[in-house]
């Protein structure tokens, strides 16, 4: 059982839109508003780290909780771009907020981190280990981008989303949540060069230049989506006992419009339940979800007892979901 008694998110405050994006790559606005549904994207200022971002975003959620850092008794980043390679930015996130001491780690399940994060976090409520938790997700794939690769550096921006869970008897919490990873297809989405199989440093591999940044296999990552998403919302409801008609709002990842305009026609949920802000932040990541959510609770349109569906997907191919009572 638990309730989320804060959001907050933050967005870095340069934006790029497609319009700047046609003089660094060849597309066009028609182009990637058509094919993505993304009009624009924030970048951070260069310096702005991870924790930077992470850190604006929980303050918010914890203002909006109205609980003081000293009152979160976990801290758990959903994230695939930390400050650094090690330590994880949890520890970092911790040590600004003014957490101290308390159990800080990082979650990295690329897109879907978020949703491991939470999922994760509600488990530790409920087997009464912690009553407060604050869950972020926190990427800036600004700075993991190929620039001259425009089937990608196109989609992403950068942004954090954070809320505060605190363990709570008058909500049911977690209805139901269905998480997971297809491992043979791990290799779709990845930075080859700079982790510990093929190290930066290993100068005698002559590395390509793009082998450095993020790389996506885009239509077969689009395929996983289209059919693992709706597979997941049918697991979602039958573990729940609920149909989509008692479901109020959807949270997808925001990928790509098409993508949720897609899951919408397979499932029949009504395109309106769906919250979607992809074509003013693109694609944050690990952020998507609780920057879409912040943005809905802000706006009022989520009311208690409300039924949330939120699904994250991505690397890994890794797929996270759950439905909440608000
Ligand atoms: N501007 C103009 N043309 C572009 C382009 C751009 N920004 N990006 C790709 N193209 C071109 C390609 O080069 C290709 O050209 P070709 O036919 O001459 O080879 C053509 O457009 C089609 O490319 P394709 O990759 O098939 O495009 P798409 O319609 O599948 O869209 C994605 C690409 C990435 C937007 C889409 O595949 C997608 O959203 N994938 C899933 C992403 C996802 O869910 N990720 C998980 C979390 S990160």
């Amino acid at each position: 059982m638990f309730k989320i008694i804060g959001t907050g998110s933050y967005l870095p405050e340069k934006v790029m839109s497609n319009f700047d994006l046609e003089k660094l790559v060849d597309t066009t606005d028609e182009w990637i508003r058509e094919r993505t549904g993304i009009q624009e994207r924030r970048i951070a200022q260069d310096n702005q780290s991870n924790s930077d971002l992470a850190v604006n975003a929980a303050k918010n959620a914890l203002s909006s909780a109205n609980i003081k850092p000293q009152d979160v008794e976990l801290l758990i980043v959903g994230t695939s771009t930390p400050d650094y390679a090690v330590p994880a930015v949890a520890p970092i996130i911790q040590h600004k907020l003014g957490c101290n001491n308390i159990p800080a780690f990082d979650i990295n399940s690329v897109c879907s981190s978020f949703a491991y994060s939470l999922i994760t976090a509600a488990g530790f409520l409920n087997s009464g280990f912690y009553n407060n938790c604050l869950v972020i997700g926190s990427d800036i794939y600004s700075r993991i981008l190929n620039w001259h690769d425009r089937a990608t550096c196109c989609i992403f921006g950068d942004g954090a989303g954070a809320v505060v869970i605190t363990k709570d008897q008058s909500t049911k919490g977690i209805l139901s949540h269905n998480y997971g990873a297809k491992g043979e297809d791990a290799e779709l989405i990845k930075i080859p060069v700079g982790g510990s199989k093929y190290p930066a440093h290993f100068l005698h591999n002559n590395y390509k230049k793009e082998d450095f940044y993020f790389q996506m296999a885009g239509l077969d990552v689009y395929e996983f989506t289209i059919i693992t998403v709706p597979r997941v919302i049918n697991d979602l409801l039958i573990q729940a006992n609920l149909t989509i008609f008692d479901i109020d709002w959807v949270i997808l990842h925001q990928a790509n419009i098409r993508i949720i305009e897609s899951v919408s026609k397979k499932t029949k949920i009504p395109l309106e339940k769906f919250i979607v802000n992809i074509q003013k932040v693109g694609n944050t990541s690990s952020a998507s979800i609780p920057i879409a959510l912040d943005e809905a609770v802000k706006q009022g349109k989520i009311k208690r007892k409300d039924k949330l569906m939120m699904i994250g997907f991505g690397g890994g191919l890794s797929w996270g979901g759950l439905i909440i009572e608000w």
